[in-house]
């Protein structure tokens, strides 16, 4: 199977969750281990090559922004060695957290971190299915910022380009699929 046969199996589907917005399902991918195979492999080459380019640290960290972050980060924590973290909506994780306000579309909402799971001068990649106005993935920079730890790359699947999401990221952007 080729890379391009896996994009190919992202699904659109008008007018969800409301009128208006197309969205971009990554989870059939999901349904096929060997189509798992070759996007983590590409997912991973392109963390290594970014990585060279920035010195070469050893990646301590992957963070997965909930809820299809958790799935393509603990598969690419497992690949290359590394912890994973999840980022979670706000109430969900327990113990002490540390939490960032965003803007979505309707107002302000908060993500959290465990208080400890990242440690100062990790070096941490964030990972998440899409990238659309880059308010989550800004959320988790900063979340990641403020423990101490250093942002290495922020690595997705699909990116909506028109929504400029990657100018509020201060780490390196790489989309597989750009739309
Ligand atoms: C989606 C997607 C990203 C985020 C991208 O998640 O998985 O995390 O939106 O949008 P942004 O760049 O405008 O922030 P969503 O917030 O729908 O949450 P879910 O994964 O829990 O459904
Ligand atoms: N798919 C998944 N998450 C999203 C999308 C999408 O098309 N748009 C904004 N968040």
């Amino acid at each position: 199977m080729k890379f391009e046969d896996v994009i190919a199996m992202i699904r659109e589907y008008p007018d969800f969750p409301k009128k208006g917005i197309l969205f971009r399902d990554v989870l059939p991918i999901f349904r096929d281990p060997k189509a798992v195979e070759v996007l983590i492999d590409h997912l991973s080459e392109k963390l290594s090559e970014i990585n060279a380019k920035n010195g070469g640290s050893k990646i301590d960290v992957v963070v997965g922004a909930e809820a299809r972050g958790f799935i393509l980060g603990a598969l690419l924590a497992q690949r290359i060695g590394a912890a994973f973290v999840p980022v979670r909506k706000s109430g969900k994780l327990p113990g002490k957290v540390s939490s960032v306000v965003y803007e979505k579309e309707y107002g302000p909402d908060t993500m959290e971190v465990q208080y400890g799971s990242i440690q100062a001068n990790q070096n941490v990649v964030a990972i998440d299915d899409l990238l659309a106005t880059g308010g989550t993935a800004g959320a988790v920079e900063r979340l990641v910022m403020e423990q101490g730890a250093k942002i290495i790359a922020n690595l997705f699947i699909v990116e909506l380009v028109d929504l400029e999401g990657a100018k509020k990221l201060t780490a390196q952007v790489y989309s597989a699929y750009k739309c």
